[in-house]
């Protein structure tokens, strides 16, 4: 788990993998899929991320709702599957994804705790509002930060400076929890203390040691952990 965390002030969440179970909608449809359905939901996951990387590249931002319905017209193009009415379901589940188990109770210990607990996601904001709300994690939250408020995504610099700004905590004194590897190297290069909830044993980016975050735990449960030892 790595070295405890240490004055930390507030804590910040990444939403989609480390909250809400990003393969919960095409799991749902998994009828309608098939066995695909896992390869599909990977596939769909990686196309989103890599066109927010490349809109941000690129500097032609559209919201993440945008986002996920082009990543998933490739995805069913690439499985030669033409359903208009199974891409309407597919997107209004995204909006409704499982909230890991975890998350609840974890959120409320912070809050106990007297500690700041927010979301950094590159959701667009009606998503984050219907994901928080099917999560009812909301009143556990002191804000939830969308990037449709600088219109760049992670892992831009811009994007976690944004939490900062909006939280007047130094970065320093956060720490940001991620489950997808790339989002927390970002962090780490910009300055934050970050803890990778590394859900599915996945191997470590390969961006340099310097941005490799000195926290790993399998689950946010463990999160606490880190807070209670330091
Ligand atoms: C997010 C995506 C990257 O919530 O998981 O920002």
């Amino acid at each position: 788990m790595g070295a405890p965390l240490k004055n930390i002030k507030a804590c910040v969440f990444d939403a989609y993998g480390t909250l809400f179970d990003v393969s919960a909608a095409a799991r749902r449809c998994s009828i309608e899929l098939g066995e695909r359905w896992l390869d599909f939901s990977a596939m769909w996951r990686k196309k989103q991320l890599e066109y927010t990387w490349l809109r941000t590249l690129m500097g032609d931002f559209k919201d993440f709702w945008h986002v996920t319905g082009d990543a998933l017209d490739f995805t069913m193009d690439t499985y030669n599957i033409h359903d208009p009415a199974l891409r309407t379901r597919l997107m209004e589940l995204y909006l409704k994804l499982d909230t890991y188990p975890e998350v609840p109770k974890l959120l409320e210990n912070l809050r106990d705790r007297g500690m700041k607990t927010v979301i950094l996601s590159n959701g667009s904001r009606t998503m984050l509002t219907s994901a928080v709300r099917k999560a009812g994690i909301g009143h556990l939250l002191d804000d939830v930060f969308s990037v449709d408020e600088i219109e760049k995504f992670k892992i831009h610099p811009d994007v976690y400076q944004h939490a900062v700004d909006k939280l007047g905590v130094a970065k320093e004194k956060i720490a940001f929890q991620s489950a997808n590897a790339w989002d927390a190297a970002g962090a780490m290069a910009f300055g934050l203390q970050v803890v990778w909830v590394n859900r599915f044993a996945q191997k470590k980016e390969k961006l340099g040691v310097i941005n490799e975050p000195k926290h790993e735990i399998r689950s946010l449960d463990q999160f606490i952990g880190l807070l209670e030892s330091s």
